[in-house]
């Protein structure tokens, strides 16, 4: 069984691709993509079918990692299931995304700067324009996101 890794933000074309690439990225690095089902999905519908934000598209290939083949779906019912971490950018996706995965609440659903010393929103770039501060947010979340993978599998072995 893979490990199912799935980021969630509003649009899924700024916030949670940048994650959805930095991660692929990280876990490649390290010969474990076959281990890995990783994607990102948005809770509205406006840009359904859209590759990602000019921003992070750039940010990225500043750092050699593409984005090419990804383009933006909203959340569904039956990635509850799918995906074993349901990792948001913020407060407000996780209140969207909990009624659409058909669920109140679940432990599968956090932020993902839950996971690092100072527990915050990662800022959505769509507003604040600011794709660096998108990029070193994602990257220190995804790092902390597979330590915690790798810890929580440790422990169920
Ligand atoms: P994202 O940013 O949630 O990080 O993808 C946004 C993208 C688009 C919109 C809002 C946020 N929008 O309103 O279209």
């Amino acid at each position: 069984m893979k490990i199912g890794v799935l980021f969630v933000c509003l649009g899924n074309i700024c916030r949670s691709p940048m994650a959805e690439a930095i991660f692929r990225n990280l876990v490649e690095a390290q010969g474990k993509t076959d281990q890995f089902d990783i994607d990102s999905a948005g809770t509205g519908d406006w840009h359904i079918g859209d590759g990602p934000h000019q921003g992070t598209v750039q940010k990225l290939a500043e750092h050699n990692i593409s984005t090419d083949g990804m383009f933006s779906r909203q959340i569904k019912q039956e990635d509850y299931d799918r995906f074993d971490y349901i990792v948001c950018m913020d407060d407000s996706n996780i209140k969207n995304a909990l009624p659409m995965l058909g669920h109140d609440e679940s432990t599968k659903v956090f932020r993902l700067l839950d996971l690092i010393k100072d527990p915050k929103d990662v800022p959505d770039p769509y507003f604040t324009g600011d794709f660096e501060e998108t990029y070193q947010l994602c990257l220190e979340g995804c790092k902390a996101l597979l330590q915690k993978i790798e810890s929580d599998v440790r422990s169920h072995s």
